[in-house]
């Protein structure tokens, strides 16, 4: 591990005791001790004692354009002295021309934005659009889907770990994971299959619900799940289910989106299908907190009622998020992480060759993970050896995330302006990792 000499500041151990005093507990963090961290710059952060980390997780996919972007940095400062904050109640350029840039990239006809502080707050939106188009109350989700952490989020959230109330928002089901690696219809799972989580997706429509809902929602790689992929015409079948039962297909591309499952913008662009209502955050504004939700104009126009965001297209934010998308667009994101995606994903299989507790390799473009198990046959998630290999990742220098229903999953997701090089250098050190724990 690279050490660097740093100004004196706090450290890691007086942060640690600050936060145990201070913060609150059920904060998740991915070691037996949090880490610290002090500065980043690209795909680099170290800690108060100058360790560096080469960051392979990137703040949870989102420092998209890598810590610290010099062109995001100029962006801010220079909008910073010039306006920093007015709400919704006033028009501002940079917010304008950040919904221009949406509608630029997304799919179809989605056309019209409204900007929030976070992907929890996106996804309230895209919920309460979806009744408000339909006059319809009742959500279907995706079991093991993970869509934030409000009230209404953790009740379409079907993870039981990430739902802390035991009576969440009523009228809300969740259909099937289409989970090709744990199918419960076939092992292994094959194209018969789409036809049966499309029909369990029926099925909670017609027995679970008053057969009409409001709206069916879905990640396009489902992120906390552990980078779930769903087979290939999975959301077509289930765009023509929902949208029979008279419901709108609303699209969680908070993990997805930005260019990060390679070859196109959003995830939902490799499936051809068009969503009703798409939701946006993490890597949207590399780091500043901005979540977004668009809408056709014909389900936008269905919102009657007063709204406002007192932070929400917050001319700051805009900036950053105008800024991360020119750098996105000018370095095209989206080829960069299919090629980086690629480099990754052959040397994972190449120690999954060695480590048959590497149970599955799976994921799109910079959205890869590995499925830790006990035994490839069985699939028994293996918690102690994902530990190890979470404490052996942190002494070789690079940061990796956790996801699964079982905390099993490593998951993957730098920087989408990741070079070869950088890329080179974090598989040596997630390799020595793996063999240290192999
Ligand atoms: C797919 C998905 N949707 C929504 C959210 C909520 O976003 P936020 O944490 O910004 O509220 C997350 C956060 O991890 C997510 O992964």
């Amino acid at each position: 591990m690279t050490t660097t000499t740093l100004a004196k500041g706090p450290t890691s151990a007086e942060t640690i005791h600050g936060q145990k005093e201070l913060l609150l507990p059920s904060m998740l963090h991915l070691y037996k001790e949090p880490l610290v961290l002090s500065e980043g710059q690209g795909v680099r952060v170290r800690d108060p004692e100058g360790h560096e980390y080469l960051d392979l997780f990137s703040g949870i996919l989102t420092t998209s354009v890598g810590h610290c972007n010099p062109k995001v940095v100029d962006a801010v400062t220079r909008q910073m002295k010039t306006l920093g904050h007015v709400s919704t109640l006033y028009a501002t350029e940079p917010q304008v021309e950040a919904a221009r840039k949406l509608a630029d990239i997304a799919p179809g006809a989605l056309k019209t934005s409204f900007f929030t502080n976070s992907g929890t707050e996106a996804i309230e939106t895209a919920l309460m659009m979806a009744c408000l188009a339909t006059g319809r109350s009742e959500i279907i989700g995706l079991r093991v889907g993970y869509h934030g952490r409000s009230f209404m989020a953790t009740s379409v959230t079907a993870h039981s770990g990430w739902r802390p109330l035991a009576t969440p928002v009523a009228g809300i089901k969740h259909a099937k994971s289409p989970n090709p690696y744990r199918c419960p219809f076939k092992q292994p799972c094959d194209d018969t299959c789409v036809d049966k989580f499309v029909d369990d997706l029926e099925e909670v429509i017609v027995t679970t619900t008053n057969g009409r809902p409001a709206a069916f929602i879905a990640e396009t790689i489902m992120g906390v799940a552990g980078y779930v992929v769903p087979p290939a015409g999975y959301f077509e079948r289930a765009a023509e289910v929902i949208r029979h039962y008279g419901g709108l297909l609303v699209i969680d591309e908070v993990q997805a989106g930005f260019g990060r499952c390679g070859d196109h913008w959003f995830g939902i662009q490799h499936h051809g299908v068009d969503p009703d209502i798409m939701v946006m955050a993490k890597g949207i504004a590399n780091g500043w907190p901005v979540g977004a939700t668009i809408a056709t104009e014909e389900v936008a126009n269905a919102w009657k009622g007063k709204t406002i965001s007192t932070f929400g297209g917050n001319p700051i934010s805009m900036a950053a998020m105008c800024a991360t998308q020119d750098e996105l667009r000018d370095h095209d994101a989206p080829h960069n992480a299919t090629a980086r995606g690629e480099q990754l994903r052959s040397a994972l299989l190449e120690m999954q060759g060695r480590h048959p507790w590497m149970g599955d390799v799976r994921g799109m473009g910079l959205m890869q993970a590995i499925e830790i198990v006990k035994d490839p046959e069985t699939k028994e998630p293996d918690k102690e050896r994902t530990s190890r290999l979470m404490e052996a990742t942190r002494e070789e220098g690079v940061l990796i995330g956790l996801g699964g229903l079982h905390g099993t999953v490593i998951r993957i997701g730098p920087s989408l302006l990741i070079s070869e090089d950088e890329m080179a250098e974090g598989i040596s050190k997630l390799e020595r990792a793996v063999d240290r724990v192999g």
